[in-house]
């Protein structure tokens, strides 16, 4: 099954099992990750399942949608490679996949 490594703001790394066609959100709400709080559901109009993607594997991303951009907007340390993990499905091709958790997501 597919991996995903999230980065804790501490340093700490985080190995999820993430099957095909599931968000990268869905993987870190099963396993109850801290900082990725996910409020919506997946909906793209919460922005509490912000991540920062490693810039190696951004362009692997399709782009982001317009709901997307626009929240990514307004999320505390947004940086280039900004994501909503609730939008990020993964694929054969994104196993092994970094992001990172902002240190903001664990003060919601
Ligand atoms: S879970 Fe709400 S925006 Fe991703």
């Amino acid at each position: 099954m597919p991996v995903a490594v999230f980065e804790m703001p501490d340093g700490a790394e985080q190995v999820l099992d993430v099957p095909d066609d599931w968000s990268l959100m869905e993987a870190a709400r099963r396993d109850g990750l801290e900082g990725i709080v996910a409020e919506c559901g997946g909906g793209a109009i919460c922005g509490t399942c912000h991540v920062q993607v490693d810039p190696r594997w951004y362009a692997s991303l399709e782009a982001p949608g317009m709901m997307e951009e626009a929240l990514l907007e307004v999320v505390p340390e947004r940086c280039a490679t900004s994501r909503l993990s609730c939008q990020v499905v993964m694929t054969p091709a994104l196993d092994g996949i970094r992001v990172r958790v902002p240190s903001s997501q664990l003060e919601l």
